[in-house]
This record gives C-alpha cells, structure tokens and sequence, in this order.
C-alpha cells in the first residue's frame, strides 16, 4: 500500500544544507497500525508530511497504491490526499469559525462532495460527541478536540490515516481513549494506519514499531517478535 524506496530529504536554510531523511525504505501493508518512534528532531514529521504529499523529497520515491506521488504536482497531490489521506495534526488544527459539524466535512466540501446521509452522525457517534456537532473547537477540550479532528480526518474514508502525535497533548486517560479510537478503527474497518509518537504507551497499540534515529530507520519490531517485550521495555526504561 505505502512503498517508500531510498528516501531523502534535505532543507537548505541560507548557506546551510540540513539532511533530515538519508535514504529511509519503509514499507506498510494493507490494513497495517505501524508506529514510528524516535528522538526529537529526527525526521518522524518530515516523513510523515512526504507520505501525505504535503511536501517532496530530494530524492527517492514514494509509491501509495503504485503511484509515485513524489513525481505529482502540487495539484495532483492535493487531489491524491483529498481522496485517498486523513491526517491528524499534533495541534488539531480544527477551524475556529466553523462548528463542530462543519470541521468534520470540511474535507468533503472542500472537495465539491456530498456528505453522505447518516456518516457525520456515525462518526460523532465513534468519537462519543454526540450532541457536540453545533458547538464551537474552542467550546471543547483538548481531547474532544482531538477527537473531531479524527472524525474529519476519517469523513471520506482515506485508505490511509497518518497521524502525528495524536495524543501529544493529552494526558494519560485521554490519550488511551484515543487510541483506544483509533485501534477501534483498525480493528474493525482494517483500517490502515500509521501514527508517530514519542510514548511508548501509544506505540504499544501498534502492529509493528519503526524506531527512527538520525533521518534513519534503526530498528524495527512486529507483535510477532519474540523481542517485542524487550523493544518496548528497552525504550520505556
Ligand atoms: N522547513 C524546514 N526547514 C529547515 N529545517 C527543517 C524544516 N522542517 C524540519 N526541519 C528540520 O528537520 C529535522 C527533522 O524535523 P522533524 O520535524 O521531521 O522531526 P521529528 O522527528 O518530527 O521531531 P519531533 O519529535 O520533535 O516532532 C529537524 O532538525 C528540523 O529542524
Ligand atoms: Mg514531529
């Protein structure tokens, strides 16, 4: 589903050149939950923003369904994510002047689609914010909030979610009821997913752990390892 082949990504800032991605391969399947972990600062968010086609390499490809976005337009990845990516943001970033209701199919009409009868009720309902739809972001909390901006990532049912830090503003019962959400999603819509995160608790909803270290995959570990236990104790120490 997700072929990412020698990926690379440098950032030129005045005279200085920043290599952020150094020939990252990575791969996700069908109907995966893959986490990827790592220090601050090494590449988690650029990588994430080049699989949803928000940015382009430097070099590399980017294959989703066995088209390489990294050669698309700007217009023709926009389109791709309209349709095919539901991205979750760290900081939510759920418009202000619009409702509850109208944050959640704004991807829809931002597409000139329809919204089909009984989805944003079926949504509100998997978020548990029934009754919230004509409420403001700013008349919510923090994990409500993020709770709508996971209904709206889902309204136009992407084959793909990424989500970046989905619960790096919550706290501890808040965070585990959203990932509770979203493993709800993969387990029963097989959902495919992939979130970054820098706990280790969340990492433990996944199938499969991706430590990222210095614009590098360093290791990696699926439920099935018998190191699994060992990879996660390693990093929770
Ligand atoms: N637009 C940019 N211009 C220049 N450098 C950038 C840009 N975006 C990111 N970087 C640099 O790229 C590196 C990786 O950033 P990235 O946001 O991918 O890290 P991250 O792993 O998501 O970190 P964190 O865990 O703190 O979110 C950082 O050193 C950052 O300063
Ligand atoms: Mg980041």
């Amino acid at each position: 589903m997700i072929k990412v082949t020698e990926l690379k990504k440098e950032y030129k800032t005045g005279k200085e050149t920043v290599q952020v991605l150094k020939g990252v391969d990575f791969s996700v399947e069908e109907g995966e939950f893959v986490c990827i972990i790592g220090p601050s600062g090494s590449g988690k968010t650029t990588l994430l923003h080049l699989l949803g086609g928000l940015d382009t390499p430097t070099s590399g490809s980017i294959k989703l369904d066995g088209v390489d976005i990294a050669l698309k337009s700007e217009k023709e990845r926009t389109l791709i994510r309209r349709k095919d990516i539901g991205l979750i943001f760290q900081n939510y970033q759920l418009l202000p002047t619009l409702t509850i209701y109208e944050n959640i199919v704004f991807p829809l009409h931002a597409d000139g689609k329809k919204v089909p009868p009984g989805k944003v009720e079926e949504l509100l309902a998997a978020v548990d914010l029934v009754g919230y739809e004509k409420r403001f972001p700013n008349e919510l909390s923090g994990g409500q909030q993020q709770r709508v901006a996971i209904a709206r990532a889902l309204i136009h049912e992407p084959s793909i979610l990424l989500a970046d830090e989905p619960t790096g503003n919550l706290d501890r019962q808040r965070s585990s009821d959203t990932l509770d959400l979203l493993a709800n999603f993969h387990l029963e819509r097989k959902q495919t997913i992939v979130m970054v995160t820098h706990d280790m608790f969340a990492a433990g909803y996944a199938d499969r752990i991706v430590l990222f270290k210095d614009g590098l995959i360093e290791a990696e570990v699926t439920r099935e390892d018998e190191d699994y236990a060992k990879f996660l104790s390693r990093f929770l120490a």
